[in-house]
């Protein structure tokens, strides 16, 4: 889909992180706005920069594991705008670093109701009005995590596995019923982002020890953090050359290899 000023685009945890890149990229291409976030001051104050900025910006408060919540973003920006182009289901927290067998119950929940059913309801709120116009895209949020195992992170990885595998064949779905719809779907590697300060605040992790060890380990391993801003550019990009998946990151294409070389090498064993 070609992103153009006369668009309007959704973005769930917009206050922050590669949620605000996005605002950012995309007021810079003259795409009217509606930010949301579970975080109302948050988002208020990501209004008011982008808006000093020069974007046009509409803030709902939503959230997005609650299917009225995301049904009433829907409601409030076609009331707002008339229409809808982008759906970037953004929204996320992380999951506290343990191996599976320790990962308690709640933490599941927290992550399949916000990760997982966070886009089914962005997707299901939204879908309808894409098929009305004859056109939209959705942009879901999952990361490297989702296409290569990610130790001690399950409830984390699970999610994004199931964001990629859904947003890979809601494109076949969307584009059987016309070719102008689409999905792409966001794996990057390690982003500069108060993830886990947001997460903490919302009850996701507890950050009180410090920096768990696994979540440095991680970052050690995966070098360099991208910005927020150039992810979201390369989001962008992968919506405008119509490709399902983007996956910035230095270290992504190599761990991906990996995972579906060993896939086909176990496939061709039989
Ligand atoms: N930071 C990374 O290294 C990284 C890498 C790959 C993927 N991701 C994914 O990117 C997405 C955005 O994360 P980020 O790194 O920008 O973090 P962030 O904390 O800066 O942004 C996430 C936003 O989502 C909001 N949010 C959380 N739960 C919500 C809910 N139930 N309803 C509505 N809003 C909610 C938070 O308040 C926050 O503003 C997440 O899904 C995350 O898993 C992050």
């Amino acid at each position: 889909m070609r992103i153009t000023n006369d668009q309007v685009a959704v973005i769930t945890g917009g206050a922050s992180g590669i949620g605000y890149g996005l605002a950012e990229a995309l007021a810079g291409r003259g795409v009217r706005l509606v930010i949301s976030d579970i975080r109302e001051e948050g988002l208020e104050k990501a209004k008011v920069s982008l808006t000093a900025a020069g974007a046009e910006v509409t803030a709902v408060v939503a959230d997005v594991g609650d299917a009225a919540s995301v049904r009433a973003l829907a409601d409030r920006t076609v009331a707002a705008y008339g229409r809808v182009d982008l759906v970037c289901n953004n929204a996320g927290v992380v999951s506290p670093p343990a191996p599976l067998w320790e990962q308690e119950a709640r933490v599941w929940e927290l992550m399949i109701g916000v990760k997982v059913l966070g886009v089914v309801h962005g997707v299901n709120a939204f879908a309808p009005l894409f098929i009305e116009q004859g056109t939209g895209h959705f942009l879901n949020t999952a990361s490297s995590g989702g296409l290569a195992p990610l130790p001690y992170l399950t409830p984390y990885t699970t999610t994004m596995h199931a964001v990629v595998g859904l947003t890979e064949t809601l494109d076949l779905e969307l584009k059987r019923v016309a070719p102008a719809l689409g999905a792409t779907v966001l794996c990057p590697g390690l982003v500069d982002t108060p993830l886990g300060q947001n997460s903490a605040a919302l009850g996701a992790i507890d950050l009180r020890a410090g920096v768990p060890a696994a979540m440095q380990d991680a970052a050690a391993r995966f070098g360099e953090k991208l910005s927020p801003r150039e992810v979201a550019e390369s989001a962008l990009a992968a919506v405008e050359a119509g490709r399902v998946h983007a996956a910035p990151g230095g270290d992504v294409a190599e761990r991906a290899q990996a995972r579906v070389e060993a896939l086909l090498a176990d496939i061709a064993r039989g």
